[in-house]
């Protein structure tokens, strides 16, 4: 059975999961009010690999005898100025994610929690490859700049990213 702290700690954690669903499908409604749909579905497959990761908390709990206690979810900000501060947000965003898996970790490494350990273990890889994938189109928008060119080009490529079940193994893209 899990132990009364890391069960609060995981609750929290997802919220915080639920919580990057919520401002991700707020960036792709932003997208697509922009005319970037591309980018939208991008956040919109983005949306659901979060699910995906409140999911495997939710489970873990539940496996383990404990009770999933669903907390208040913040309203996600609306409006951006651009394409760039949007996946800058993203990547600041999947930065304080990994801050509070770190934070997991240690507090499972304290309790002597191993199954609790091995689980982050995913997430710890998962959160490299988030903020990756994040901080790469961020990049890619910073060379652009203000070429309605490239961000068309940019658009077309991001729209072929699609979440399938094998992306819960880890892949963002
Ligand atoms: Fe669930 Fe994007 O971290």
């Amino acid at each position: 059975m899990i132990g009364k702290k890391m069960q609060e700690a995981i609750n929290e954690q997802i919220k915080h999961e639920l919580e990057s669903a919520y401002l991700y499908l707020s960036m792709a409604a932003y997208f697509h009010s922009e005319g970037l749909d591309g980018m939208a579905q991008w956040m919109r497959a983005q949306t659901q690999e979060e699910l995906v990761h409140a999911m495997k908390f939710f489970d873990h709990i539940r496996d383990r005898d404990g009770r999933v206690e669903l907390l208040p979810l913040a309203q996600p900000k609306r409006e951006w100025t651009s394409p760039l501060q949007a996946f800058q947000e993203a990547y600041q965003h999947e930065q304080f994610i990994s801050s509070k898996i770190d934070g997991l970790v240690k507090l499972a490494a304290a309790e002597g929690d191993h199954p609790a350990s091995i689980l982050l273990q995913w997430f710890v890889t998962e959160q490299v490859e988030e903020e990756a994938s994040t901080s790469k189109v961020a990049q890619m928008l910073e060379r652009i700049g203000d070429s309605g060119h490239g961000l068309v080009m940019l658009d077309r490529e991001l729209g072929t990213r699609s979440f399938t079940a094998s992306t819960t193994e880890g892949g963002t893209e």
